[in-house]
């Protein structure tokens, strides 16, 4: 009897009165009366504990998501230079996960995403097209087109990928340039009018002067260019592969102010000289950065995979990391949907000082473009550009 009216006390909590008067009523003996109190009473402790436990994972978990969401972006510390939004961080590594991703964004300068997404020049449309398709999907706002006079593909298949993506034009920075042969005032307005058309564009957020080379000449291309800002088919001028010599020529021949220099950088060319120009008062133009990965030779240099493996993240993340933390933003080229994602959580990562002075510290220096007539050749110093 004993056994029956225990397993009658296991039933639901609901039935725990009508139970424990069934008991009283049938249960004479006073020390079964005794043992059953215990046993309710043990099963009512049983009950408020678990319903403790579960209420503690609860809040653990509500404190792990409001963790991952602070290492993946959310927030608005800042950690650059004056004009730059930054992400806030307490860790460095994210998972990849698609939550992950979408908890992500970069922070701005000046309203620029700082994090973009570079294009292929030389491939096929198809592959530029889907490139750029993937990195709208992954979250990527700001693209970098380029024009070049034999081959509209580039802007094409840029300009489809925008239609195609169907986000609100305000919430896109889409950049392209003008090739050095048509930097004569008379081509620029020709040269800008068909990159909006291959784009389908009403406008560009920024147009570069893509080399100081062949046409390019200081007041003649940049009035060429203030116009254009001043009708608004171009929200913001600027210029690509300017020494810090160059740079200063151009800020003071240009009518409108000169809004960012797009040059090669990444850890094994700092272009520590051009940066401290740029961010002077009197100055201001935003250091946008191509091969930021150096196409990859981040991965041939020991501080860079230590502070990777530091970091369970890949070199090409931490050069990434390191361009932010610069307060550069940078243009990864990629198409590959891994690539795209894997440069997209180097936002996650946070370095420290140390990780900083480490690569900082590294001898090697290297120029991966380079052309006879760059600007740096004429004063044959790395450094100076
Ligand atoms: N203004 C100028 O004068 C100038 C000069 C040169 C370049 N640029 C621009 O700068 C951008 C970058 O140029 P870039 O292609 O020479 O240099 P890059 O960004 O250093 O390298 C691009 C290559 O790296 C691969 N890649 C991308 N992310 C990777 C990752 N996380 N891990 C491993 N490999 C990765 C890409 O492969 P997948 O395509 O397969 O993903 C692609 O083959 C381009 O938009 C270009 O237009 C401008």
């Amino acid at each position: 009897m004993f056994e029956r009216q225990m397993e009658r006390v296991d039933r639901p909590v609901t039935e725990l009165g009508a139970v424990v008067r069934h008991l009283q009523r049938t249960a004479n003996d006073g020390r079964l009366r005794k043992v059953i109190l215990t046993a309710v009473f043990a099963f009512v402790v049983g009950l408020l504990l678990e319903a403790q436990r579960r209420s503690d994972a609860n809040d653990t978990n509500r404190a792990n998501d409001a963790n991952d969401a602070k290492t993946t972006g959310e927030g608005d510390a800042r950690v650059g230079t004056a004009n730059q939004s930054e992400p806030a961080s307490t860790e460095s590594v994210v998972g990849d996960s698609d939550d992950a991703v979408a908890a992500l964004s970069p922070p701005t300068a000046n309203e620029m995403p700082m994090l973009g997404v570079g294009t292929p020049q030389d491939t096929e449309y198809d592959e530029c097209l889907d490139g750029v398709r993937e990195a709208f999907e992954i979250g990527y706002r700001h693209v970098d087109a380029t024009e070049r006079r034999e081959s509209y593909y580039n802007e094409k298949a840029v300009g489809d990928a925008i239609d195609l993506a169907d986000l609100p034009r305000e919430d896109l920075f889409v950049t392209t340039k003008v090739d050095s042969e048509d930097l004569a005032s008379d081509h620029v307005r020709r040269s800008a009018e068909e990159s909006l058309d291959h784009l389908d564009l009403d406008y560009v957020d920024l147009l570069y002067v893509h080399w100081p080379t062949d046409e390019y000449e200081p007041e003649g291309t940049l009035e060429a260019f203030a116009e254009l800002r001043e009708e608004g088919l171009v929200r913001e001028i600027g210029v690509s592969n300017f020494t810090a010599d160059l740079l200063e020529e151009a800020v003071e021949a240009s009518p409108a102010p000169v809004f960012a220099n797009l040059v090669e950088m990444h850890p094994l060319l700092p272009q520590t000289e051009l940066r401290e120009f740029c961010a002077r008062d009197d100055v201001d133009v935003e250091l946008v950065a191509y091969l930021p990965t150096a196409q990859g030779r981040v991965e041939e240099v020991d501080e860079i995979r230590d502070v990777a493996d530091k970091h369970d993240a890949t070199p090409e993340q931490v050069s990434l990391a390191w361009l932010r933390e610069k307060g550069v933003t940078a243009l990864p080229e990629a198409t590959d949907s891994d690539h795209l994602r894997e440069n997209w959580l180097s936002l996650g990562i946070d370095l420290d000082p140390e990780d900083v002075e480490k690569i900082d510290g590294i001898d090697r220096r290297e120029r991966f473009v380079d052309l006879d007539e760059a600007p740096w050749n004429r004063n044959r110093n790395l450094d100076r550009s």
